[in-house]
């Protein structure tokens, strides 16, 4: 194995085949450039850390950039608010399996996190007197749930994500991180001790591998939404980072929690902001009934969003779903101003026309709940250190690694994540991220020499992809894999649905020994992209749908119809899932629920039942 430092040219042989090879050495690669991996790119960097961000697309293209409704952070510009009634509706909207340091630490940063932003310029909309116009979304509340909603969603239009990764894209040039854009991370360089010394990746316009050692390698790889059939996320959102750790025997958290947002567009599954119910949107069945005042006669239309999906799901189930099919609902927001349309919801008025068709100002939107975020994914603690099980130790930090954002599990979305507590999450723990590599990671220190056997592993699974010979295309499986997904770990769930899921997600695992690729070639090979990117998905739809079988209680977004109570003595505790390559199967185990506060300027939450 060939290979040169300082970005000097070498080569691997593998089967015969030559991969060029280029090495490269920085205190901290980030691999990702959404919210998280951009906040904590710019965070490192400022900090005097050599930093380079990896990223499968161009910064402002990454899936951040579609985040509509807001940002969540209690800065009371519009009525009374605090962090710790955000923190009491994260707790309850969690369901009680959020971690509650970490939710502490997410709701008392919020604020400050988002002044940041204001002032490295995100276009943030505006009150009358200037200051950051605020919205309701569902599962806010006042007085610890017991007051009236919480005008606490910090909007800029409804294109809160745009405005946020373009401001911090620029923000981040401003320092000298480094961006290697296009190229395509293949896996984590991992010692025999269990430590990350960084990643390798392929840079997808030429096809060279490039070997990147770093002291702390940051995932902020986003979720895995492609799994499923309908999904708001990105087609890039397959979770690349997830599988890495995978690949590297370490588990995934609680990956059996599968957001579904309640208005995509039916058909297209393109989202419609939970802002448009923020600002007066409501939804009816074929009787025109507002039916979510059955449901959530509190909340109604602003009801959390595992609570709006089932209610719709009932709905549709019970023969009051609307269209030829009785298959979906109507979302409304002809009765409001069109003027608070155009200037608080334009981007969903346009959505509205080119996907479904409706003039929105006139017309109710066809809506049907949509796979829109995965509240599982590496265990983190709040600082953004990974975690595994090690000796007995649920929190054993895996030394070198760290995983933010979507990718991550800190848990502070526990069973459901609330509206609006994604973008908060990103630019709190990116934020976090790049606080802690600043405090432990010496500038530009020497590191050892990289192990051998982590490139000959990744670049062995590259040429096996790339020549692979077999029967099916990449694309037979994958839709396979998402049908299955889609039908068999849905909104609602029981037992043997589940089960017949873990058997068919497994053979479409098999599958992957007779897949074909056709392009051979290493430039811009979105073949072979796409097969890797499938391989990734796989194992994490496998994870999810074991981790969804052996959770017999119901929880947040897991609604077992076969265990409808939630059950906090037998599951108040995150599911951890390992995949075993050689056999693939999955193996589960578990790791405690933190029922410790950060601070005692407040405390633990209890359980109690969820009502809206
Ligand atoms: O509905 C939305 O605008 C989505 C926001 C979120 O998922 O946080």
């Amino acid at each position: 194995m060939a290979g040169k430092e300082n970005g000097a040219a070498g080569k691997a042989a593998i089967n015969g085949r030559a991969y060029p090879i280029v090495d490269h050495t920085y205190d901290v690669v980030v691999v990702g450039a959404g919210g998280a991996g951009l906040r904590a790119t710019l965070g490192c960097a400022q900090a005097g850390l050599k930093t380079a961000c990896i990223t499968k697309v161009f910064p402002t293209r990454s899936h951040t950039v579609a985040a509509q409704g807001g940002i969540a952070a209690s800065l009371a510009n519009m009525g009374p608010d605090n962090w710790r009634w955000h923190m009491y509706d994260t707790v309850k909207g969690a369901d009680w399996l959020g971690d509650q340091d970490a939710i502490e630490y997410l709701c008392r940063n919020a604020p400050e996190a988002v002044y940041e932003l204001d002032h490295y310029g995100v276009p943030f909309s505006r009150t009358e007197d200037g200051k950051i116009y605020q919205r309701p979304f569902g599962g806010h509340y006042t007085e610890y749930g017991e007051g009236p909603p919480v005008q606490r969603t910090c909007a800029a239009a409804d294109r809160t994500g745009h405005a946020m990764l373009h401001t911090l894209y620029g923000q981040s040039l401003r320092y000298s991180a480094e961006f290697f854009v296009e190229y395509f991370a293949l896996d984590l360089i991992m010692d025999d001790e269990g430590a990350c010394r960084g990643v390798i990746a392929m840079c997808m316009e030429d096809g060279s591998i490039h070997r990147f050692r770093s002291k702390r390698t940051i995932l902020a790889t986003g979720g895995y939404g492609r799994a499923y059939f309908s999904a708001t996320s990105a087609h890039t959102c397959t979770g690349d980072g997830n599988a890495m750790v995978l690949r590297a025997g370490l588990p995934l958290q609680d990956m059996e929690f599968v957001q579904f947002h309640p208005t995509g567009i039916y058909g297209a599954g393109v989202l419609i902001t939970e802002g448009a119910r923020g600002e007066g949107g409501y939804l009816t069945n074929s009787s025109g009934e507002r039916f979510m005042e059955r449901y959530a006669p509190h909340a109604k239309d602003l009801a959390s969003r595992d609570v709006v999906s089932r209610s719709m799901t009932i709905e549709i189930r019970q023969g009051r779903g609307v269209g030829p099919e009785a298959d979906h609902i109507y979302l409304h927001l002809d009765h409001l101003d069109p003027n608070i349309l155009a200037e608080r919801l334009p981007g969903i008025t346009e959505s509205a026309k080119i996907f479904a068709g409706v003039d929105l100002r006139r017309q109710p939107i066809p809506v049907i709940p949509t796979v829109h975020y995965n509240m599982g994914g590496i265990p983190t603690n709040y600082h953004g250190e990974v975690l595994t099980l090690k000796s007995g130790n649920p929190d054993h930090v895996v030394p070198g690694l760290m995983a933010i954002g979507e990718a991550a599990c800190v848990s502070v979305h526990g069973a459901n994540r609330l509206g609006s507590n994604s973008l908060i999450d990103l630019v709190v723990f990116g934020r976090a991220a790049a606080l802690r590599c600043a405090d432990t990671v010496e500038q530009r220190a020497a590191q050892p020499e990289l192990p051998r056997e982590a490139t000959d592993k990744a670049l062995g699974r590259l040429d096996r992809y790339r020549n692979a010979n077999g029967g099916t295309p990449t694309a037979a499986l994958r839709l396979k894999m998402q049908k299955t997904m889609q039908a068999n770990c849905a909104v609602f769930r029981d037992g043997p649905v589940l089960e017949e899921g873990v058997r068919k997600i497994a053979e479409v695992w098999k599958g992957v020994e007779d897949i074909r690729v056709t392009d051979r070639s290493l430039v811009w090979n979105s073949d072979l992209i796409e097969t890797l990117e499938f391989d990734n998905l796989i194992a994490q739809a496998a994870v999810t749908v074991a981790g969804a079988a052996n959770r017999t209680e119901s929880r947040g977004a897991h609604a077992r119809e076969d265990y409808p109570d939630r059950d906090d003595e037998n599951w108040m505790k995150h599911t951890l899932a390992f995949a075993d390559y050689a056999t693939r199967q999955v193996r589960l185990d578990s790791r405690p629920v933190h029922t410790r506060t950060l601070t005692n300027e407040i405390k633990y939450i209890e359980p109690k039942a969820r009502v809206y």
